[in-house]
């Protein structure tokens, strides 16, 4: 079918996400990408994905990486979202970060992080799927959450979390 791809881009841009940034090993430090294709697989096991455009520069490092880490961003992590989409801007050099186990740094305070071993990377017509067997979890942050949504960042409405919400289980909890 014949598709006018910009009204195409416009419809899919309909479906309101949260962002998150992707780090995995470069070729000499650690570098990130701002995602909005992120989501979960399965539970049990506990997989994730993110889908990686082929014509991107970081393709490469992403699709051959052993393990990424999976930040979500809060709405105070706009600018930093905005810079790691920056085309050929993928240095994390001056973000504030935090640590993991398996090597590739969260953003501070985001509002859940996944640190995952890379598990396939299935060709995706022209994006490369990138599944994730999550290996730790954690919920450091407590900010409202980044939307995007028709191409542009946005917070979900205020107002009162319906009940139950607010639990904070990480991977640390026994
Ligand atoms: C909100 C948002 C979400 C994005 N989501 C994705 C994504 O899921 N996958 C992807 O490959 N690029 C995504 N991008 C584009 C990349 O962040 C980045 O702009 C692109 O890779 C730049 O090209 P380069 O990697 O060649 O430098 C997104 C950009 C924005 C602003």
């Amino acid at each position: 079918m014949d598709f006018d791809i910009r009204a195409y881009r416009e419809a899919l841009g309909s479906f309101p996400t949260g962002v998150a940034v992707v780090t995995a090993a470069g070729a000499e430090s650690h570098i990130g990408i701002t995602v909005n294709s992120f989501t979960s697989v399965s539970l049990d096991p506990p997989l994730v994905l993110w889908c990686m455009d082929r014509r991107s520069s970081r393709h490469d490092h992403f699709a051959a990486a052993r393990a990424f880490t999976v930040s979500i961003l809060g709405t105070e992590h706009k600018a930093v979202s905005a810079r790691l989409a920056r085309p050929g801007e993928h240095a994390l050099d001056g973000i504030d970060l935090l640590a993991t186990e398996l090597g590739p740094p969260a953003l501070r305070d985001s509002l859940a992080v996944f640190e995952c071993v890379q598990q396939q990377a299935l060709p995706g017509g022209d994006h490369t799927i990138l599944i994730g067997r999550v290996q730790r979890f954690s919920r450091p942050g407590i900010s409202a959450p980044l939307v995007y949504f028709r191409g542009r960042y946005s917070a979900l409405a205020q107002g009162k979390p319906p009940e139950g919400v607010g639990g904070r289980r990480t991977t640390d909890d026994k």
